[in-house]
This record gives C-alpha cells, structure tokens and sequence, in this order.
C-alpha cells in the first residue's frame, strides 16, 4: 500500500530552516512513542503527559490510536498489512508534527517491531528524536481491567485477531523506557516519561 505512484513530484523547500521555526516559536520537537497491548494504558499515560506538559506552556499533541481510526485511517482493519499502514501513516505524520515543533505523542499498540523500526528510521532521517516507551503492563492486567469489553469478546470468539489473544504483539527490545502500570498511578507513569524527556533535553525541568 505504500508504493509510490505518484510521478513527477519536487521537493519545495520553504524560506524557513527547522531551527529557524523552533527559534522563533520558543519549541522543541520529538516524538515519544508509546507501544502495548489494547488496555495497558497508553493512552490514560499519553493524556495525563499532554496535559502536564501543556499547562506547562510546552507545546504537545497527542495522536490516539481508536481516535485516528475514525478519521484519517477509518479505511483500516486490523489484519497485519493494514497495521503496518496504519503505523506507517502515523510514523509520517508524527515526523511532521515533530518537525513543526511538537511533543509527539502517539498512543498505538502497534504490535509489529518492524513498523516500529520504520517509524523510527523515519524520524532518524528527517533528524528528529524518537523515544520508544514500552507500556509493559501484563495480559492478565489488561484483561482484567478490560474497559471497552473487547477482551471479554475476543475470548468468546466474537473479534477474531485480537492483539494479545489470537494475534501476536513484538515486545520491544530497544525502548528508551519501559512502563510497567501495575499498581501505579497514571501520574507516577507520566513523571516516569517527564523525567525522561528532561534526562535527554527535550524539556526543561
Ligand atoms: S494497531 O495494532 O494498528 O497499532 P491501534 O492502536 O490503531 O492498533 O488500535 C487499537 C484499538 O482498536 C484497540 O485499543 C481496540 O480498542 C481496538 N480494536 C478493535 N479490534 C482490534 C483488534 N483486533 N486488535 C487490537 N485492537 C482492536
């Protein structure tokens, strides 16, 4: 799906370098990039962490995965092939906002290290930071908790290609962070990630 078809096509560079617009703006770019099964909590994280960070005047946007699927990629199911487009699409499109001055959240289970890989290799080329945070909150947890009653229904057969039950997910073996929520406020988890974010310089203490 991510051939490329389009023939004669330039690349216009605009009046402005990167710098130039971090400058101006008083902001720096990076993508932080959370992965974990359906219900470990990335997104729960990824909120707390946009709103800290933005009542703090540092400039953030969160990318959800359920909330993208209604949009943008609403033509995208959930076999492999779409998941890596899925993935894909993010990858690019967390580079622009990153490029544009972003904290990039993006909360995704994107369970293939392959497509993780890419969206990383995206960012490195364009020379922008990635950090890969690994949400490792257990399959027993995440079943229990349960809030959209989707494992509930994976179990009973009624979604087939569930990630964790009859679908597979990659655990990261290079994440800049791992998460592991059991037992843990969702604070505690975001100042894990703020903490972070200060340790590499993206934000200020
Ligand atoms: S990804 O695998 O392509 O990265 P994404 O994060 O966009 O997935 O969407 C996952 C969300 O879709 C889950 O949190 C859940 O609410 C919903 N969902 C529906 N069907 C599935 C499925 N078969 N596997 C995983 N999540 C599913």
């Amino acid at each position: 799906m991510s051939e490329i078809k389009s023939t004669n096509i330039h690349w216009h560079e605009g009046n402005l370098t990167r710098d130039e617009r971090w400058e101006a703006l008083r902001c720096k770019g990076g993508t932080v990039w959370f992965t974990g099964l359906s219900a470990c909590g990335k997104s729960t994280i990824a909120s707390a962490l946009e709103q800290i960070l933005i009542q703090s005047g540092v400039n953030c946007y969160r990318l959800d995965g359920d909330n993208i699927r209604f949009g943008l990629n609403k033509n995208l199911g959930f076999s492999a092939e779409d998941r890596a487009e899925n993935i894909r699409r993010i990858g690019e499109i967390a580079k622009l906002f990153s490029d544009g001055g972003n904290i990039t959240l993006t909360s995704f289970i994107s369970p293939y290290a392959a497509d993780r890989d890419a969206a990383r290799a995206v960012h490195a080329e364009a020379g922008l930071p990635f950090y890969e945070i690994f949400v490792d909150t257990p399959l027993e947890e995440c079943e229990k908790r349960d809030p959209k009653g989707l494992y509930k229904k994976a179990r009973a057969g009624e979604i087939k290609g569930f990630t964790g039950i009859d679908d597979p997910y990659e655990a990261p073996e290079k994440a800049e962070l791992v998460l592991d929520t059991t037992g843990k406020s969702v604070n505690e988890s975001a100042q894990e990630v703020i903490d972070m974010l200060v340790r590499v310089g993206l934000i200020e203490q």
